[in-house]
């Protein structure tokens, strides 16, 4: 198993590129199952669950072929099989996101319900419930969610939940409208920039969606799409990531192909902490003041702060001078890295989905814990800051959401190393 050695103190500088979002690359490779053309994504990060995403497809019928690194191309071969297995979806949650495109295209899907994850009860019944709307049957039988339909039709469906939107599972609605009969309007829908890119990729194909990126988005269904080209949009997490990278080390970033248009609510949490972030030409500067502003801030629904920084803002605000506050509106079970950060010597004191953290003068090495891919993500940055050595044990956590991260981080300075466990 790999682990990262991270000899903190360094800080970051020079350019760093941003890489297509992974979490709008994978909903979009599962909607390739609609197409009857061949589809050709550019900008495809990759990652693990890229890597997973794809294995799932060519079970399902789906060649899948690389091209000068970032450019994949899908096309449909087979219909017969339409069974996501649990072993896939296990692995990986997204897996979830052939759902809609299976019961669509093919009238029928059998994907393993997702169990639960380091991050919380993951649930899809927003997901049934919104495709039971469209007229679909569903069961759940040895664990698989068995869905099938002879037509959809259009209708319209009330997507919200106890914690707001769903975002895979106003894809797999938005992806299984867009072959019904007749209109369907979805409610409460996740507005995303990934629902929105991926929208933006159906309607390239032929679909007929509207006011997507608005909680309300019409869909006319269509009698078939064709194939498609599709630039991939940045990874806003990734970019959150590094920026908050630049922010600990009390470094200065150039990132290039960022979107800060999808990074407002962070940046004005960063700002209020200290942190300089200007859009200079094509590029977005970051550089940080010593002083690190204590804040409060609350994981929402997009367009407010993104559960997916959470943990890495917990890393950056440990060292600010003062008392800050974070809550969790998303998982509020999100928590597993509190104990890891705490280790290294963060000041933390968790209350239900609140945690408060006091900050410190330093942060001190020692091995820690990756639990999930966000939580790795802010025990990494908590290395780069941290006196002497960290070790990170089990990063393929981080592999599935961040390409070559090390090396990344390494060309900005960082001392940062990746180890095999075998090789000791
Ligand atoms: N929820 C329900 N019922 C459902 C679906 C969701 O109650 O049927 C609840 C969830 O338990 C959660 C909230 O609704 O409290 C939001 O969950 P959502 O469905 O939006 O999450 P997701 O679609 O499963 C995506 C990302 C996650 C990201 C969340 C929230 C992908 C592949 N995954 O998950 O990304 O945290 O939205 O923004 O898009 C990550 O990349 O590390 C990651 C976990």
């Amino acid at each position: 198993m790999d682990y990262f050695l991270i000899n903190g103190g360094k800080r970051l500088r020079g350019p760093v590129e941003i890489n297509g979002a992974k979490n709008a690359a994978l909903p979009i490779m599962a909607a390739s199952i609609l197409c009857e053309g061949e589809v050709v994504l550019h900008g495809v990060p990759d990652l693990a669950d890229v890597r997973t995403m794809e294995v799932l497809l060519n079970k399902l019928g789906v060649k899948t072929t690389r091209e000068n690194g970032t450019t994949l191309r899908l096309k449909v071969e087979d219909e017969m099989n339409c069974h996501a297995d649990y072993d896939l979806v296990r692995r990986m949650r997204a897996s979830v996101c052939v759902m809609g495109p299976l019961l669509a295209k093919r009238r029928k899907s059998q994907v393993s319900m997702p169990g639960g994850c380091a991050i919380g009860d993951r649930p899809i019944n927003l997901h049934v419930l919104g495709l039971q709307g469209l007229g679909a049957d569903a069961d759940l039988v040895g664990g698989d969610v068995f869905l099938k339909a002879k037509r959809l039709r259009g209708a319209e469906l009330f997507l919200g939940g106890p914690f707001g939107s769903t975002v895979t599972g106003t894809a797999n609605v938005m992806m299984a409208a867009t072959l019904a009969e007749g209109t369907t309007i979805i409610e409460s829908a996740a507005c995303e920039p990934e629902v929105v890119d991926l929208a933006n990729f159906l309607n390239a194909c032929g679909a007929r969606i509207s006011g997507h990126g608005s909680p309300r988005v019409t869909i006319e269904g269509v009698k078939e799409l064709a194939g498609g080209e599709h630039t991939v949009i940045p990874d806003r997490i990734e970019a959150g990531t590094f920026i908050i990278a630049a922010a600990i080390t009390n470094g200065e970033l150039r990132i290039r192909n960022c979107r800060l248009e999808h990074l407002l609510a962070v940046v004005d949490r960063l700002r209020q902490v200290g942190v300089n972030i200007e859009r200079e030409d094509e590029e977005v500067v970051v550089s940080s003041a010593r002083r690190l502003e204590p804040i409060e801030v609350t994981s929402q629904p997009y367009p407010g702060f993104p559960t997916d920084l959470q943990a890495q803002m917990m890393a950056l605000l440990s060292l600010a001078d003062g008392n800050s506050v974070i809550t969790e509106k998303i998982y509020p079970d999100r928590f597993m890295h509190v104990a890891e950060l705490s280790r290294l010597g963060a000041k933390l004191r968790k209350e239900g989905p609140t945690v408060i953290v006091e900050g410190v003068k330093r942060l001190i090495g020692a091995p820690v814990m990756a639990s999930d891919l966000r939580a790795s993500a802010a025990l990494v940055l908590a290395g780069l800051v941290a006196k002497g050595e960290t070790r990170v044990n089990r990063v393929y956590h981080i592999d599935r959401g961040y390409e070559r991260i090390e090396r990344r981080l390494r060309a900005l300075g960082a001392e940062i190393e990746r180890q095999n466990e075998s090789e000791e």
